[in-house]
């Protein structure tokens, strides 16, 4: 099992790599979050380690509570998804012609790092379906800035 192990750790090396890439103005290489014992991280750590590499970047975050329309179905999604790597994002924070291409390129994340692809070690992101996809950015829209 090691080749498998030492693959894996090349493989999530690779992958902070092509995040770094996008964000490489700033960037701080911490690699505090990936934990002792090899190649899990936990979603705890994995925010922890985006918020060393991209801190400014990310959303500051809001209370859940503080979302317009919280028991919406767009609410609850927002707060299931979009919080998986970073701080809750606020619909105000893009005007409604900026949301769709924002969460388009969220969602191409959540999908690379949901093992649809190869990098099924970051086990815990979820990715959401196209129906949630479209209710997400609708209520964007709908309550953005
Ligand atoms: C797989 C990890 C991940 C998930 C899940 C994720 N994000 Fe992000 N988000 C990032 C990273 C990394 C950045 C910083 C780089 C960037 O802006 O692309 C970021 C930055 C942002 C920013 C600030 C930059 C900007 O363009 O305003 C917003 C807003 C944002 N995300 C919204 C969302 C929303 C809405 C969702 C849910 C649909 C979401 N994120 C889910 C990783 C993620």
């Amino acid at each position: 099992m090691k080749d498998n192990r030492n693959l894996a750790i090349g493989i999530s090396l690779l992958i902070i790599g092509v995040i770094g890439l996008s964000i490489l103005p700033g960037m701080r290489m911490t690699m505090g979050g990936i934990t002792g014992g090899g190649m899990l991280m936990d979603r705890h750590d994995m925010k922890e380690m985006m918020k060393g590499m991209m801190g400014a970047l990310l959303p500051p975050g809001i209370n859940p509570e503080n979302l317009p329309d919280p028991q919406s179905t767009g609410a609850q999604l927002l707060a299931q998804y979009c919080t998986q790597c970073h701080e809750l994002p606020g619909p105000g924070m893009h005007t409604a012609e900026e949301w769709p291409s924002v969460v388009d390129r969220m969602n191409q994340r959540m999908w690379m790092m949901s093992g649809q692809g190869m990098m099924r070690m970051m086990h815990d992101i979820k990715a959401p379906t196209d129906n949630e996809l479209q209710a997400l950015v609708a209520y964007l829209q709908r309550h953005a800035r």
